[in-house]
């Protein structure tokens, strides 16, 4: 007992005082670290790091600056330090998986998953209210699902907020989206949407997507909470902004959530409602929960992001940057859903056997079909008759060379073709002739009839039965040439030389040659292998103009005991030419001295 209540109060001794002091300069080895009533400790804001050997600003915010994950444990649960190396400073976050609202962060459980609170339900298109938790997440109260997993909230009069059409549910409702709420459909033409004004918009809002940045830095040192301007309380010896708010340019800001005044609800577009900062009815949150995504009202407006086009859907996404001007805009994922220009929508589809309301519900890969309804009138996505379900797709047969096509079965209507690029067309080993496909030269074939290339016949190959050039023909390109017999022969194409003598030989102007840096010594082409240079047999030794007085001796080329090595003409010399060379020496020497 007595050892527990030791290790206990050395504990609380090391975190509260790590080195005793009289001056700040005894605490140099904390860096940053002053001297309090005798003992090291980070400044108020501060806290140490680096298992107590730096003072660091406190991280009491999501996204606040931090060097050590726990640093933010203000997060409550998951939440990390990302970095994106050990030395550089991060930021706290919640961990993939996890988002933050209300404070901390909450394990993400996506529509009809299972879940244990409402604040764990969130999908794409980001509403934290859109969900509740009931055993899975499904649509909230006062939403309508719009199409799987997407809730929006409903407008139920005239005044209600709303982002399209569908969201206002009442006879003769539309969305007026110049200011987002709910009317009454009016025939009135004036009342349409000057374009220009809708441009206006989208670029005003864009420019304001900026981020703001936490503040990392608390100096106001405090006592107690009555010293820290409202809404911040005294924690870690400085003023800090309650949970569910951040600091920015000095004053605490609520977050999307956070029960505030209009003056706290700052973020972008965000607006109190219900005392709460929101963002106003189906416009979607941002994930650091301080700014609402701007809408857009029309699939062809600008954006930055995916989340700017969830009006249309979470099956829509941000496209590439077009030219002239590298400006993005909205586009549906086309292998999802498909553009619904009526219900202002990228529409999912349902496969074969999946749930439908209406034909246009139903997609077997680009082929729309037909939602059939049972006895109990739920409708399922089926085949129509004449066709045939296989792997997810409806198919037709018969289909020949060149017809329209989703999969290979269908182009049976033409012997050894397959379907690519969406087009019956011959399969590899085949080539179209007329309206049939036949082997190429290497292709399957069963008899000689099958092998149509001039000169070709069917040959029990290593590859099995397949179409080949008769006997003393070589084939190139799918046509057959006769082979050239050797060095000097004439040729059309090179495979005609390289049948008889390999790789090293092409066809030059006619005829066939050794490539460069190849020389011609019984019946082949060989690398080029000079004196004294290593070879494997004489066959590659080469000296110009008389190759035939070098062979391959001790894994060299050298001249051969007819012909020794001259060191003066670097080369082989005929033994009688020695005998005069040395000669003419002696004598030019002998004269040389006489004169
Ligand atoms: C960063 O530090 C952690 C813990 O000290 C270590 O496991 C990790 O390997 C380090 N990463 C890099 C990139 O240095
Ligand atoms: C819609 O909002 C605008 C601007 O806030 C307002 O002037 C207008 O009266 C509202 N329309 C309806 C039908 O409430
Ligand atoms: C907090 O500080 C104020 C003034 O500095 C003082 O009046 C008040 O009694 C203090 N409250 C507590 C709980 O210490
Ligand atoms: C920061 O606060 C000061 C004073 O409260 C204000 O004048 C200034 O406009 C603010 N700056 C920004 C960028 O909000
Ligand atoms: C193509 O396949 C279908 C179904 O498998 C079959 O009914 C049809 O007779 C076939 N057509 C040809 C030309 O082989
Ligand atoms: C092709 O040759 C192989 C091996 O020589 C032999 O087993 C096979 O029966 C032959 N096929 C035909 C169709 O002649
Ligand atoms: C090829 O022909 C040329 C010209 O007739 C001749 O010089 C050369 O020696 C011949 N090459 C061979 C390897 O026979």
């Amino acid at each position: 007992m007595d050892k527990v209540v030791i290790v206990f109060v050395a504990l609380i001794h090391v975190s509260v005082s790590l080195w005793t002091c009289t001056s700040d300069l005894d605490c140099s080895s904390q860096a940053g670290s002053v001297c309090v009533a005798g003992s090291c400790q980070c400044p108020a804001g501060q806290e140490a790091i680096s298992t107590g050997t730096r003072c660091v600003g406190v991280a009491p915010y999501h996204t606040s600056p931090c060097f050590e994950t726990n640093q933010c444990s203000r997060l409550w649960i998951n939440y990390e330090c990302r970095r994106t190396d050990n030395n550089t400073e991060g930021t706290c976050e919640c961990m993939e998986g996890n988002h933050y609202f209300l404070g901390r962060c909450w394990r993400s459980r996506d529509y009809r998953e299972t879940c244990q609170r409402d604040e764990e339900c969130i999908t794409t298109p980001r509403d934290p209210y859109a969900l509740k938790c009931d055993g899975v997440c499904v649509c909230a109260d006062g939403y309508y699902e719009r199409q799987r997993g997407e809730c929006r909230k409903i407008g139920n009069a005239v005044g209600d907020g709303c982002v399209v059409n569908e969201d206002c549910h009442f006879p003769d409702a539309v969305c007026d989206i110049r200011h987002f709420n709910c009317t009454i459909r009016s025939d009135d033409r004036s009342d349409t949407l000057n374009l220009n004004e809708l441009v206006y918009f989208s670029t005003e809002e864009t420019n304001a997507l900026s981020d703001r940045e936490v503040e990392s830095v608390h100096n106001t040192r405090c006592t107690n909470d009555s010293e820290c301007d409202t809404p911040a309380t005294c924690t870690f010896g400085a003023c800090v902004c309650p949970t569910g708010f951040y600091k920015y340019n000095g004053t605490c800001y609520a977050e999307l959530g956070t029960p505030s005044t209009p003056e706290q609800c700052d973020g972008i577009l965000a607006v109190v409602i219900d005392g709460i900062c929101s963002c106003p009815p189906n416009f979607f949150y941002h994930e650091n929960m301080r700014s609402c995504i701007r809408v857009s009202r029309r699939l062809t407006d600008s954006c930055m992001v995916d989340a700017h086009c969830h009006t249309f859907g979470a099956q829509s996404r941000c496209g590439a940057p077009r030219e002239p001007w590298g400006l993005r805009s909205c586009e549906c994922i086309t292998e999802n859903a498909v553009w619904d220009q009526n219900r202002n929508i990228c529409r999912l589809f349902a496969g074969v056997g999946e749930g439908c309301e209406v034909d246009n519900d139903c997609l077997a890969g680009e082929l729309q079909i037909t939602c059939v309804k049972n006895e109990e009138g739920q409708g399922f996505c089926s085949c129509p008759p004449h066709l045939t379900e296989f792997e997810g797709l409806c198919l037709t047969s018969g289909l020949v060379l060149g017809d329209d096509c989703q999969a290979t079965p269908e182009c049976n209507g033409t012997q050894n073709s397959i379907c690519t690029n969406n087009k019956c067309s011959c399969a590899e080993g085949f080539q179209q002739e007329g309206d049939y496909c036949a082997p190429v030269i290497g292709g399957p074939c069963t008899q000689d009839t099958d092998c149509v290339i001039q000169n070709t016949e069917c040959r029990n190959t290593t590859d099995g039965l397949t179409c080949q050039c008769h006997d003393g023909l070589v084939g190139y390109e799918q046509q057959c040439y006769t082979v050239s017999p050797g060095i000097n022969a004439s040729c059309t194409v090179s495979a005609q030389c390289k049948a008889t003598m390999g790789e090293t030989v092409d066809c030059v102007d006619g005829l066939c040659a050794c490539i460069a840096d190849h020389h011609y010594r019984d019946g082949r082409c060989w690398r080029i292998t000079g004196l004294f240079e290593s070879c494997s047999r004489t066959s590659e030794c080469y000296l110009s103009d008389m190759s035939g007085v070098v062979s391959c001796r001790n894994g060299r080329c050298q001249c051969d005991f007819n012909h020794p090595y001259s060191e003066t003409l670097n080369t082989c010399v005929s033994s009688g030419t020695t005998i005069y060379g040395s000669l003419v020496t002696i004598l030019t020497l002998f004269m040389l001295i006489n004169i």
